[in-house]
């Protein structure tokens, strides 16, 4: 067997092993200032990272690095406490690792959201933006490397890698929670250095509306191995150059903070409605 299959097997065994013949309905990773929902989880088993085999392991102090399983909204979810970043120096397979493992497992959705910068000027921080597609400028790929043709085609379609059905349940669900929901495209930088002003207009120029530095490695992943994907975007701040101030840490915590009830009102929508 593929070296691949074998450690994404072990890992799945290892999980099904702790949590039974429960069927995990969707899958979900929270970016910063969203990780608290994990806590929300009802009827939660917690597995350590360090304890799956050939699973990534959470390099960050404090960070729980863990996945929890259990109910939310009625659903069985698995979600990400603690995520990987290509900026800590994860290699973007190890980042794909964890989403190929929810395949194994028979995951068929995955929500994705992330903080990230605000390049649309007619925007501003607070707002939440569904993400329609993404661009993905520098070479690195989950993906490159020996296809594993169980997972997926050695050449797969983008197209729908931000599913149109689960997007138009997002839509929906903001609708009639009022929630006014942005539409755009993300683009992807590695950090972990914010972008320069040239770097945001160029992005602008290409036709971004955010920039961050998540979610695109997991999203390739999930569309290589036929996951459906819905993302959204936490706009914490205006992206470099676009006011004369500088950026910070402390403002995307923030922002997050401020929004985070609206956001996981959204999230819980969804996962109840798809
Ligand atoms: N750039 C990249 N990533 C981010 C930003 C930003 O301005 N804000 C939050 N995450």
């Amino acid at each position: 067997m593929d070296d691949l299959m074998n450690r994404l097997n072990q890992a799945k065994a290892y999980i099904e092993k702790q949590i039974g013949d429960r069927q995990i309905y969707a899958g979900l990773i929270l970016g910063s200032g969203l990780g608290a929902m994990a806590e929300d989880i009802a009827d939660p088993v917690f597995i350590p990272y360090k304890d799956i085999p050939f699973f990534p392991v959470s390099t960050a102090p404090g960070h729980a690095g863990r996945l929890v399983i259990g109910e939310l909204e009625g659903k069985t979810v698995m979600c990400l406490q603690g995520r990987f970043h290509y900026y800590e120096g994860y290699s973007m397979d190890i980042i794909a690792f964890p989403v190929q493992v929810m395949k194994l497992l028979g995951v068929q959705r995955l929500i994705v959201t992330n903080a990230a910068g605000c390049v649309n000027r007619a925007w501003e921080p607070g707002n939440l933006m569904l993400i329609t597609d993404h661009i993905k400028l520098i070479p690195d790929c989950p993906l490159r490397g020996k296809n594993e043709s169980s997972l997926g085609l050695r050449f797969f379609d983008m197209s729908k890698a931000y599913d149109p059905e689960l997007a138009q349940i997002a839509r929906e669900q903001a609708k009639s929670l009022g929630i006014p929901l942005k539409e755009g495209v993300y683009m992807f930088f590695a950090g972990p250095n914010f972008e320069t002003p040239a770097e945001v207009r160029a992005a602008a120029i290409l036709g971004a509306d955010a920039v961050g530095m998540s979610t695109v490695p997991e999203v390739i992943a999930a569309a290589h191995c036929g996951i459906r994907t819905v993302g959204i975007s936490c706009m914490t701040n205006m992206a470099a150059g676009i006011l004369s101030q500088t950026l910070n840490e402390e403002e995307v915590i923030e922002t997050g903070n401020r929004v985070r009830g609206q956001f996981s009102a959204l999230i819980r929508s969804i996962i109840r409605t798809f």
